[in-house]
């Protein structure tokens, strides 16, 4: 209970504890590196000193095996497919919390109380509108620009506007206007995209409904959001709020160690969140699936494509660098597409063959030998289709769920004192030194 009331206001993480040493042996010569364990007896090998004390570095591409903080935020288990945010299992979580409850848990780190919720909800509502001047720079992108390239513009825009002063009060101040003003920005996008009059946010709505009711509504008839879509909205949300170190997340982390404002380190994690590899893989699914369909459906093909180094394609959706068993949001999206559909009376052909897709892979010596299983992003492209949700819109969805985490994560490296500016080094493998040659002598 008391963990419930009092920490409002979490600063750095729990730090790890000491765990005896590791040996590293180099030229002969013996170290001994200090090892850290986590709350869930995750081990960590400290080289904080490494280079200092025996000149060598790690070489560590796409940093697999490399820690770059100590975090109290979520705790993932690949191996055993546990996704938690701050203690609480994703499957208690979805279905029973609001998004905006996971917000305040995951930025200020306990569940709220009803009367904190009422005035975290409240202040969320009161920050909806943008800036009358943020409208004009809509007018600026062509109608065919992807919303995530006006998303990222538009957060770092934000930074013009609500400048921060590095005091927890008005860093807090921010955190809510972000969060409240992200999904007018990616409403006001999709009508930008569409040439429809963009329909500003209603104080009496909640945040998913007032998000839904500011994509459809038109001002020439009112609009009620269904409920089934507005409670679909805000369990994609919830499964998508925080997912640890991925590259977003990390790529927020690295840019807001050089002390650069939220708006600007969130834009940055927008920009990272659109590869297909990541959170652009949403949208890629469904266009994988609809060119299957396109080719008559026939799913066989693409999964030898996929196994075909070279043929360079991929099973979209598929894969995880941590799940190794299973993807914990997955399992509930699948079962949620067919509630969903089945709820709004839709009928899909694409989930069929993704259905039939994902049978077919389970079972494929190819897929099963690399634990490769369906990822948050197989599913949730096909719910949102039947939401009526527009696909190059998936990803801003997706970055509008995964903002708390980034905050939560931008947060609590401001407040750590361990935080140093984030720069890896190299192992340099280009020419060694040699004589410049005057370009008449070339
Ligand atoms: N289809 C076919 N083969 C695959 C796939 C796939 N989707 N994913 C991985 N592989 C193979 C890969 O070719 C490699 O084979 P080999 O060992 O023979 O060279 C092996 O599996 C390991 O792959 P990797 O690329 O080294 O794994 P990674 O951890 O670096 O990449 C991943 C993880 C998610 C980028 C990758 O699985 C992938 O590209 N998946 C498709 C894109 C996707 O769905 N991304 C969304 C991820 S979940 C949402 C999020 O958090 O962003």
């Amino acid at each position: 209970m008391s963990q419930q009331t009092t920490t409002v206001n979490p600063a750095a993480p729990t730090p790890a504890e000491a765990s005896g040493t590791a040996k590293l042996i180099l030229d002969g010569q013996e170290y001994e590196l200090p090892v850290v364990i986590g709350t869930e007896g995750e081990k960590g090998i400290d080289i904080s000193q490494l280079r200092a004390h025996t000149g060598a570095i790690t070489l560590d591409p796409g940093y697999g095996n490399t820690g770059a903080c100590e975090s109290s935020i979520t705790f993932i288990d690949g191996e055993a497919g546990i996704l938690r945010y701050r203690g609480y299992p994703i499957e208690d979580l979805a279905g029973k919390a609001r998004f905006t409850e996971i917000c305040f848990l995951l930025i200020f780190g306990h569940l709220p109380s009803s009367g904190e919720l009422e005035r975290f909800e409240s202040r969320l509502t009161h920050h909806s509108l943008i800036h009358e001047d943020m409208k004009k720079f809509f007018e600026g992108f062509p109608s065919s620009a992807h919303p995530m390239a006006m998303l990222s513009s538009m957060v770092a825009s934000l930074s013009a506007y609500y400048p921060d002063h590095v005091k927890t009060d008005d860093i807090d101040l921010n955190v809510v206007r972000l969060l409240a003003k992200a999904p007018t920005i990616a409403a006001f996008s999709y009508k930008k995209s569409i040439g429809q009059p963009f329909v500003y946010p209603r104080n009496d709505l909640t945040y998913c409904s007032n998000f839904l009711h500011m994509m459809f509504a038109v001002p020439a008839e009112p609009y009620t959001v269904k409920p089934v879509t507005e409670r679909a909205l805000d369990l994609l949300l919830i499964l998508h709020a925080d997912h640890e170190q991925n590259c977003s997340t990390s790529t927020v982390r690295m840019v807001g160690s050089s002390q650069a404002n939220l708006f600007a380190s969130i834009s940055s994690g927008v920009c990272a969140l659109w590869g297909p590899l990541h959170g652009g893989a949403n949208q890629a699914v469904i266009e994988m699936l609809e060119r299957i369909k396109a080719d008559g459906g026939d799913y066989k093909k693409y999964v030898e494509m996929a196994k075909d180094k070279s043929s360079n394609f991929r099973l979209m959706g598929f894969g995880h660098r941590v799940y190794k068993n299973f993807d914990p949001r997955a399992r509930i999206l699948k079962k949620m597409a067919d509630d969903v559909l089945g709820e709004l009376g839709v009928k899909d052909p694409l989930l069929e063959i993704a259905k039939a897709l994902e049978e077919i892979a389970l079972h494929d010596d190819f897929f099963v030998s690399r634990k490769l299983y369906p990822n948050v992003d197989f599913y949730s492209g096909i719910i949102y289709r039947a939401m009526g949700l527009p696909t190059n819109l998936f990803t801003v969805l997706f970055a509008l769920g995964r903002l708390p985490g980034w905050i939560a994560h931008w947060r609590e490296m401001v407040h750590d004192p361990k935080t140093r500016i984030n720069r890896p080094r190299q192992v340099y493998t280009g020419a060694t030194e040699r004589p410049y040659v005057p370009v008449e002598d070339r």
